[in-house]
C-alpha cells in the first residue's frame, strides 16, 4: 500500500507498442507488449533495482515513468499525484521532478555543446536561475559535486573519459533539482574500477540530496550492491523482476 513516505506507484503498468505491417504497410502488424501488467512502490531516498534480461521493459518502464512513451494501462503517482494523463504545463512541471541517467553518455551528451551548456540546459528549460552569473555558478557548483574540475566547463564531451562524461550526465540531471533519478544501465558500459566510483558518487549524492533511485541494470550483481544498503525490501521485489 503506497503511504506518505511513496514517492513513486505505479500499478498494472501497460505499454504496449503497436507494430506498422511490413513493407508498404501490407505485412502483418503486431502489438510489443513492452511492459504488461507491472506494479511497484518506491519510498522516498531509497532504490528500486529492476534487473532482467535485455529486451523485457526495463527501459520502456523507465520512459513510461517519466511520460515519454505512451501509458496503455495503469497508473503512475508521484508524489501522491496521479500523472498518467497530465499534459502541458503540468506535465512539464512534474518532469523536473524526475531525471533520468542514460547507459551511454556519449550518445546522450551533444558532441558540439560545451559542458557548461549541457549541465545547465535543465536550469534554462525549467527556470532555476536568475542571470547570466547565477548559471554559471550553479553549473560549477554542480561539477564540482560530481568530481569534476570546475575549470573543465568549457570543453566538449569527447574530451572527457567514460567516467568523466557519465559525471557530465549525472549533473545534468541534478541540475533540474530531481527527487528520483532513473538510471537506466548507467554504470553498464564502464570499466569495473571506474563503475564502482561512479555508484559511490549516486550512494554519496542520494545521502547528501535525500535522492530516490529507480536503478536498471541487465546486471544482477551491480542492482544489488546499489540496492541492498537502501532497503531490503527492495531487494525483494527486485527478484521478482527476474523471471520476465
Ligand atoms: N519504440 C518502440 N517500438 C516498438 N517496440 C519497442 C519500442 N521500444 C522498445 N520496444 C520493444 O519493447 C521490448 C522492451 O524493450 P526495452 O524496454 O528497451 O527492454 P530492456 O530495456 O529491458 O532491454 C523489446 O522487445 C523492444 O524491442
Ligand atoms: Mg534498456
Amino acid at each position: 500500500m503506497p503511504n506518505a513516505e511513496t514517492l513513486l506507484s505505479v500499478r498494472d503498468l501497460k505499454v504496449h507498442f503497436r507494430l506498422r505491417g511490413g513493407m508498404l504497410g501490407l505485412g502483418r502488424g503486431g502489438t510489443v507488449k513492452a511492459v504488461d501488467g507491472v506494479s511497484f512502490d518506491l519510498l522516498r531516498g531509497e532504490t528500486l533495482g529492476i534487473v532482467g534480461e535485455s529486451g523485457c521493459g526495463k527501459s520502456t518502464t523507465g520512459l513510461a515513468v517519466l511520460r515519454m512513451v505512451p501509458i496503455d494501462g495503469g497508473s503512475v503517482m508521484l508524489d501522491g499525484q496521479d500523472i498518467t494523463r497530465l499534459e502541458g504545463t503540468a506535465l512539464r512541471q512534474v518532469r523536473r521532478k524526475m531525471q533520468m541517467v542514460f547507459q551511454d553518455p556519449y550518445g546522450s551528451l551533444d558532441p558540439r555543446m560545451r559542458v557548461l551548456d549541457i549541465v545547465g540546459e535543465p536550469l534554462k528549460v525549467h527556470r532555476l536561475c536568475q542571470d547570466g552569473a547565477d548559471y554559471r555558478s550553479q553549473v560549477l557548483e554542480l561539477l564540482r559535486r560530481v568530481g569534476l574540475n570546475p575549470a573543465m566547463a568549457g570543453r566538449f564531451p569527447h574530451e572527457f573519459s567514460g567516467g568523466q562524461r557519465q559525471r557530465i550526465g549525472i549533473a545534468r540531471a541534478l541540475a533540474a533539482r530531481p527527487e528520483l533519478i532513473i538510471c537506466d544501465e548507467a554504470v553498464s558500459a564502464l570499466d569495473v574500477s571506474i563503475r564502482a566510483q561512479v555508484i559511490n558518487l549516486l550512494e554519496d549524492l542520494q545521502q547528501q540530496l535525500g535522492l530516490t533511485y529507480l536503478f536498471i541494470a541487465h546486471d544482477l550483481a551491480v542492482v544489488r550492491k546499489r540496492s541492498a544498503k537502501s532497503s531490503s525490501a527492495s531487494i525483494a521485489k527486485l527478484r521478482s523482476w527476474l523471471p520476465c
